[in-house]
């Protein structure tokens, strides 16, 4: 597939993704979903890739869903197509993914960095699901992933209201991992991402997968899956490596084994 709407690269065994609609502030349109779903397949297939990082630009992570294409849009079109669900390839990515957001995250825009593991933000950055001003509601997970991240009281205000969040709230809420000033944003998200893709891959996957296990059931359930985990890790070559690393006072050498 060739890309018009996102510039993908590879920085070691990191996979970089930019959303590059900079006319439409990264409007999350059709094919520029597509375009995403396509290289994170491909990030996902190549075994040199331990981590991946979707960022945008420095004035917009995106601004939604693209207004324009969806203005038409009847009940049955939306229906067949199943729209928004091209989106899953994101949440259901295996590997971990991180969204590095500067400027606006509104909309499908939140929903797509919130489908990421983590957000780092730009201090420059404004979230918000500003959908209702529209005569819609958020479509892409954002009344359940920002409920879960934020609280009912912050996730409903922005909802109802449509109000933005400046990073320091999103990061006081729990929204973002942590504020660094927008000019060094992507240089510590791939630094990041560098140091996640160091680690032993299947390791790392079979973490993301026990976090976001927490989200989909109860505590009791979500422990005894976390520790036949944590068990079958013993049988890993690398779990052996990064213990004998520690203790012969070396950096572990993981193999993805
Ligand atoms: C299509 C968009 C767009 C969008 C911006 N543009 N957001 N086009 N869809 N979501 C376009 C504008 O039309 C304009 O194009 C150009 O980008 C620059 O935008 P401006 O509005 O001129 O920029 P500015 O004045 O700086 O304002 C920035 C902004 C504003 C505050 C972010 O653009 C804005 O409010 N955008 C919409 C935000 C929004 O409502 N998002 C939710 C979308 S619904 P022209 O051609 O005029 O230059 C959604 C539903 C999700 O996401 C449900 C599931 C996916």
């Amino acid at each position: 597939m060739t890309y018009s709407n996102i510039i993908v690269e590879t920085h070691d065994k990191v996979g970089l993704i930019t959303l590059n609609r900079p006319d439409a502030l990264n409007a999350l349109s059709a094919q520029l979903i597509a375009e995403v779903d396509d290289a994170l397949t491909k990030f996902q297939a190549d075994k040199n890739i331990g981590c991946i990082v979707i960022t945008g630009s420095k004035k917009a992570f995106a601004a939604g869903a693209d207004i324009k294409e969806m203005q038409n849009k009847t009940y049955p079109e939306s229906y067949l197509e199943n729209f928004i669900s091209a989106w899953e390839t994101v949440a259901e990515c295996r590997k971990p993914i991180i969204a590095a957001v500067a400027g606006f995250a509104l909309g499908g825009g939140n929903e797509l960095a919130m489908m990421c593991d983590f957000i780092i933000a730009g201090d420059n950055a404004k979230f918000g699901q500003p959908e209702i001003r529209l005569g819609v509601m958020p479509g892409a997970g954002g009344t359940q992933r920002l409920t879960r991240a934020i609280g009912k009281a912050k996730a409903m205000e922005m909802c109802l209201t449509g109000r933005m969040m400046d990073a320091e709230e999103a990061e006081r809420s729990g929204l973002v991992s942590r504020i660094v000033p927008a000019d060094n944003l992507l240089e510590d998200a791939l630094k990041t991402a560098a140091t996640i893709a160091s680690m032993s891959l299947p390791i790392a996957m079979m973490t993301k997968e026990s976090v976001n296990r927490s989200f989909e059931t109860t505590l009791t359930e979500g422990i005894k899956f976390e520790r036949r985990v944590f068990h079958a890790m013993f049988a890993t070559a690398d779990q052996k490596e990064g213990m004998s690393a520690f203790v012969e006072k070396r950096t572990p050498e993981f193999k993805n084994k």
